[in-house]
């Protein structure tokens, strides 16, 4: 298929790519950290892109009890396996295959997010995307979208596309009021086919290759990125992806910058130290 034709002067460039590193987190659970790491420590507004994907049970059993957060929003998009989510203020869900939860943290909330299940594959994504000032401390919020809610679309043979957020096209995805006007959509290209995402052109973004390998960005200056390589995208109103010989699959996320500064500690993301000390001594005095 001719591709040339349809890559337009504002198609993004790769400026690098970032290969996860293995870490543990929760109560032992395996993960592939992207960003948020000692070689990559965020993209504005982006503080962490975490892949889990195990078949052995005890590299996921142990999940994530109780623990905070605050000062951001924490968005889980399971692939295979489900997930259990539940909050001290009595909120609870579950996360299946295809479904969502952009959960904004704000002020503070306290839950666990557990494995449902004993054995099988467990894969997804969690990403956290930075609030911006004025909304750090607004009340937690949950936009839980089950697989049906999202909508697929198929622009062409071989090319699929779930919007979770942000508008392709005339097609806008379930994700609503976030500060950042994230764009987050799941594309699937068959093997030879090419398509071009359409992206805020202010925003940063990233593309994340889950499965295969895709040619990323337009003409000569296109990179070829394997599995588990993150692509940060550069200026330009739309990303050119392509399939080679076989298939792939990336997730591609943009987000408009804070430009704020950021103090981070753990499960906390707030502007300054001083906002760091009262969300531990408000966690540890009960007050989330
Ligand atoms: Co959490």
């Amino acid at each position: 298929m001719n591709t040339q034709a349809s890559i337009p002067s504002g198609s993004r460039s790769v400026s690098r790519v970032v290969k996860g590193q293995a870490v543990s987190d929760g109560a032992g659970v395996k993960l592939n950290r992207i960003i948020g790491q000692r070689d990559f420590d965020m993209l504005d507004p982006f503080l962490m892109l975490d892949e889990f994907r195990s078949d052995q049970a005890d590299d996921y059993l142990a999940g994530f009890p109780n623990h905070p957060h605050r000062g951001f929003e924490t968005v889980t998009y399971m692939l295979a396996g489900r997930m259990r989510h539940a909050d001290n203020q009595g909120n609870s869900g579950l996360l299946s295959p295809g479904s969502v939860q952009w959960m904004t943290a704000g002020r503070g909330i306290l839950h666990s997010e557990m494995p449902e299940q004993e054995d099988g594959l467990m894969w997804g994504f969690q990403l956290w995307v930075n609030l911006p000032a004025r909304d750090k401390m607004t009340a937690p919020r949950y936009q839980d979208i089950p697989a049906d809610n999202i909508p697929e679309l198929e622009p062409t043979t071989g090319v699929a596309l779930r919007v979770i957020a942000g508008r392709i096209d005339d097609v806008v995805g379930p994700v609503s009021g976030v500060a950042t006007e994230p764009v987050y959509v799941d594309l699937s290209l068959q093997p030879g086919r090419a398509f071009d995402v359409p992206l805020p052109a202010g925003h940063n973004a990233f593309a994340y290759v889950y499965e295969g390998s895709a040619s990323i960005g337009a003409g000569p200056a296109a990179k070829t990125v394997d599995r588990g390589g993150l692509a940060v995208l550069v200026e330009g109103d739309r990303v050119h992806v392509a399939a080679g010989d076989s298939a792939t699959r990336l997730i591609i996320v943009a987000g408009k910058p804070l430009r704020e500064p950021v103090a981070k500690h753990g499960p906390f993301v707030m502007n300054t130290p001083e906002q760091i000390v009262e969300a531990i001594r408000d966690f540890q005095s009960g007050a989330f």
